[in-house]
């Protein structure tokens, strides 16, 4: 079991300000763990950043199973939390329970799913059969379409009735935790005093008890991030300065230089290995 489990996150509200970030492969989720980050998060993000959609629509159970795996395999101290795609639990609770099991199987502590009190029967079957949730409300990127696109959530009564009602929902099921995202500060902080279970915002202020950012934003490896995501490092551009320079290189036929590959010391040994080699080969083909 790993150190950072979902009932020391749900210890943490109040005490500890809990860190969240995306990753969806090994050599990412590795770093993220080396940093001290408690919550790895293989997001259905991932059909934006690393497959080029341009909603989360399209994600399959197939793909998070096989970046959960990936992600699985980095971590040794950090929870491993991994998103219910959309479509792999709204139709039915049985479907909702199978899908959520082969993310556990495939290396996950705890799964995520959009919505709160549409989702309060499933999650409480998922954590009385054991496996940890955590909720997500706010902007929903999985209903984006009914949203009327990627907006600032909780201007109007209704809306921050909505997301009271499923942060409530969450809470009551055995949630651990709830996402907020995109949601005005003053709705968040009233989300968290209202709540038993840690808030983890995106785009939601600080008056929450953690915080989360997708990986390629917090690195800044597009060229824009959505407005509320602080850019750490500019690796984008350090990644394309490196390449340039090894095509440039390549192409003046400065790399490989001598520190970078072998050859034989002594050049007579390898002549007469090479003459013999090749008369070998000539006499098998005569
Ligand atoms: O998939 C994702 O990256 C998310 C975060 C925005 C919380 O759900």
């Amino acid at each position: 079991m790993r150190e950072v489990t979902p009932k020391k996150i749900r210890e943490m509200k109040g005490k500890e300000k809990i860190t969240m970030v995306t990753a969806y492969d090994y050599p990412s989720a590795l770093l993220a763990d080396k940093a001290g980050i408690d919550i790895v998060f293989v997001g259905d993000s991932l059909g934006m950043v690393v497959y080029g959609d341009n909603n989360t629509l399209n994600v399959t159970m197939e793909q998070m199973v096989f970046h959960t795996r990936a992600v699985a395999r980095a971590v040794k101290r950090a929870l491993v939390l991994a998103d219910m795609p959309f479509s792999s639990y709204e139709v039915s609770i049985e479907e909702g329970v199978k899908n959520a099991v082969r993310l556990i199987q495939a290396g996950a502590d705890a799964v995520k799913i959009e919505g709160g009190a549409d989702h309060e029967k499933l999650v409480r079957k998922l954590v009385r059969m054991g496996i940890p949730v955590m909720g997500h409300t706010g902007l929903t990127p999985q209903r984006y379409l009914r949203l009327g696109g990627y907006r600032i959530t909780g201007e109007t009564e209704e809306e921050i009735e909505e997301i009271l009602r499923d942060a409530k929902a969450l809470d009551r099921a055995g949630a651990f935790a709830v996402v907020l995202e995109f949601v005005l500060a003053d709705v968040a902080k009233l989300v968290t005093e209202e709540v038993s279970i840690p808030t983890i915002g995106i785009g939601a202020g600080p008056y929450v008890d953690g915080q989360v950012l997708v990986w390629h934003d917090l690195l800044g490896i597009y060229e824009s991030s959505p407005p509320f995501a602080k850019r750490y490092a500019e690796l984008g551009k350090i990644i394309v300065e490196a390449l340039s320079q090894y095509n440039r290189e390549v192409k003046a036929g400065e790399f490989p230089s001598e520190e970078h590959y072998w050859g034989y010391q002594n050049r007579e040994e390898f002549k007469k290995k090479a003459r013999r080699a090749l008369e070998k080969l000539r006499n098998l083909r005569s």
